[in-house]
């Protein structure tokens, strides 16, 4: 089964055979379990994982957890999901957590949700208070440290230098207008998130990682020690990248693999000193001043990357976007949210109405915010079922209310209308109210409006609420222009 030369359904086979027996050897499962971490190809894993998960008793899941930190990322996904399968299997889970043997980073944010959300009551409890332990005293320090610059990066600054601090410590990982590396996401419109936001990205690269950009550690039998995030594997090598590049390294020649835990981004930017966040911050933030991009996170009610309307077995029936995180449309940065890097897993809104599985959405969903605006830009305005499926009978008819609450206490409405604003995600028709936000998605259409704001007042939360009839209607993000 070690052998690698034969052929890989025979050996799978045989650790199938030996499991099925491992009740005459206590060693059998410790065995199958370690070979997740030898150099085998990443399907053999793929289908070892799936065989330790089929066990019923707990030694299955455990191994699962014992070797999680050592797994690729895809790997882990796979392993997480036998991991859940099980209330034991799962509660070693949490113990590993607990011991720090895993981190919340390696598990990401999605499945930390999936955790809290466990549909055994007692493993969602001791999740919620396992990550106050682990998260609430390091968030406390951050808190600490982000508030004694929070005042500082709003004022304006020195451009220049800023863009020079920028090449200087970012730039070999991070692009930004065109200038920079290709390790990390590219910051162009980032600025639009603004400077509170970047201040604590930058001071805490550590809050939110997805899990691709987790970094390994991989200690070769000559003692080297490479860090950097694993791009690609196969049965001999290893695929990484850093920022001295991308390099392979053969199996054989591994002694130990780890994975961090953390994001590739350092931390310990403060150490930039509060001029000089300042100034690379309003460099970031210089050309997309007049945009603050709205939170969604709370609001969201569906994952685009499954069925989002009739079924959610259905991936067609979504909105399959080209690309994730900062877009321009006609000059106005919008971010489409990755699922795995939202709070919920979640990252489109889908409100009740339609057939299927899009009734069961909620039918009203409400953003908090903090800013004072004098437009909101929509991207979204398709829907499940929306015009012209079903015909002209149904055009003109009201499909979302769209309300603003001002720190006042007044109120501003907004109704969107099928066959208006609004059109059928599936297929390109053409609304007077809205427009094709162009290379968004793979198929079909995405579309953008833009609502006025009377009152100049600060707007405190947007909500929005289906009218529950024909049409599924769609969000995908939401941009304030500032006054
Ligand atoms: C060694 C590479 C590296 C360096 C240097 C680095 N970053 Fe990052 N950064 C990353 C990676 C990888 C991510 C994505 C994963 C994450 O969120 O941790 C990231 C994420 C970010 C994000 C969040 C992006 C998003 O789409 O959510 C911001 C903002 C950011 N970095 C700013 C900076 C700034 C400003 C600097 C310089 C002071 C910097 N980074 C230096 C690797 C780096």
């Amino acid at each position: 089964m070690t052998d690698s030369s034969i052929e890989e359904a025979t050996r799978v086979e045989a650790a199938k055979t030996l499991l099925g027996v491992r009740r005459y050897d206590p060693n059998i499962v410790p065995f199958v379990g370690a070979l997740l971490t030898t150099d085998t190809s990443d399907s053999l894993r793929q289908q070892l994982v799936q065989a330790l998960g089929a066990i019923p008793d707990t030694s299955g899941g455990g191994q699962l957890v014992d070797h999680f930190s050592e797994l690729s990322t895809t790997l882990q996904l796979n392993a997480f999901a036998q991991i859940v399968k099980r209330s034991v299997w799962t509660s070693l889970l949490l113990d590993a957590l607990e011991s720090r043997q895993i981190s919340l980073n390696q598990l990401g944010s999605a499945n930390i949700h999936r955790l809290k959300t466990h549909s055994d009551r007692d493993l969602a409890k001791r999740t919620l208070i396992l990550i106050a332990d682990i998260r609430g005293p390091e968030e406390k320090e951050m808190e600490h440290l982000i508030a004694t610059f929070s005042q500082v990066v709003e004022e304006p600054g020195n451009l220049e230098n800023g863009r020079t601090l920028f090449a200087t410590n970012c730039g070999t990982c991070h692009k930004f207008n065109g200038e920079g590396g290709d390790l990390a996401p590219d910051l162009t419109g980032m600025g639009a998130h603004g400077s509170r936001d970047l201040l604590t990205h930058i001071l805490d690269p550590n809050r939110v990682v997805e899990p691709n950009f987790v970094s390994t550690s991989v200690e070769t039998k000559d003692g080297e020690i490479l860090d950097g995030i694993v791009v690609g594997e196969n049965t001999s090598t290893v695929m990484m990248r850093n920022v001295t590049g991308t390099f392979e390294i053969q199996k054989q020649d591994i002694q130990n693999r780890r994975s961090s835990g953390l994001s590739l981004m350092p931390a310990g930017f403060e150490a930039l000193g509060s001029d000089g966040l300042r100034d690379m911050i309003q460099y970031l933030c210089a050309d997309d001043s007049q945009y603050r991009i709205i939170d969604l996170q709370t609001a969201f009610t569906a994952n685009s990357q499954e069925g989002i309307y009739a079924n959610r077995q259905s991936k067609k029936e979504s909105l399959r976007f080209k690309q994730f995180g900062i877009v321009r449309v006609d000059g106005i940065p919008f971010e489409i949210m990755h699922p795995e890097k939202s709070q919920t897993g979640k990252n489109v809104i889908v409100l009740k109405g339609g057939r299927g599985y899009s009734k069961r959405h909620p039918r009203k969903v409400v953003a908090k915010t903090n800013i004072r605006a004098e437009r909101i830009h929509v991207l979204g305005g398709v829907g499940g079922w929306a015009w012209p499926f079903g015909g002209d009978k149904y055009k003109g008819r009201d499909v979302v209310r769209f309300t603003l609450l001002f720190e006042d206490g007044l109120t501003e409405e907004t109704v969107f209308r099928n066959g208006i604003e609004f059109a059928d995600y599936n297929g390109r028709a053409n609304v007077p109210g809205s427009r094709e936000a162009a290379e968004i998605v793979r198929y079909g259409q995405v579309r953008w409006f833009s609502v006025n704001v009377k009152h100049d007042s600060i707007i405190k939360s947007v909500t929005l609420e289906s009218f529950d009839n024909e049409v599924a209607p769609t969000f995908v993000a939401l941009t304030a222009q500032t006054r």
